[in-house]
């Protein structure tokens, strides 16, 4: 785990997760293994995230999405299975 992150209430971090600096995971979210989360991104409140996905760094996942395929860099994904928000 990095510097300056906020694991919040209830989260669960399964085994050979890897949370880099600036990272905010919100209350109630849950990492399968091996899940690596990259700078500044951040987890909506009960959010999953399948085993072995990256979040890209700087991006967002939406409270109770379900992400099942890596995120990239600045993107936010929202839903079940969590796609990109549209605009
Ligand atoms: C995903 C998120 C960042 C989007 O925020 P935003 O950019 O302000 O987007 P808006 O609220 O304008 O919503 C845009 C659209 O996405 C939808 N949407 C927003 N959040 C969503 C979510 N979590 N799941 C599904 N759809 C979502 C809205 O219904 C809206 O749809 P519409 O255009 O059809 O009306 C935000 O809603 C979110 O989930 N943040 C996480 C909050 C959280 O967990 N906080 C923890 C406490 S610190």
């Amino acid at each position: 785990m990095g510097d300056n992150v906020i694991i919040n209430s209830g989260v669960i971090v399964e085994h050979d997760c890897v949370i880099d600096n600036h990272v905010h995971i919100a209350t109630g979210a849950r990492l399968g293994g091996t899940v690596h989360v990259m700078e500044e991104a951040h987890v909506g409140a009960g959010a999953t995230i399948k085993q072995h996905i990256t979040i890209g760094a700087r991006s967002i996942v939406g409270a109770g999405a379900v992400v099942v395929k890596d995120v990239p860099a600045a993107q936010t994904v929202v839903g079940v299975p969590a796609k990109p928000l549209k605009r």
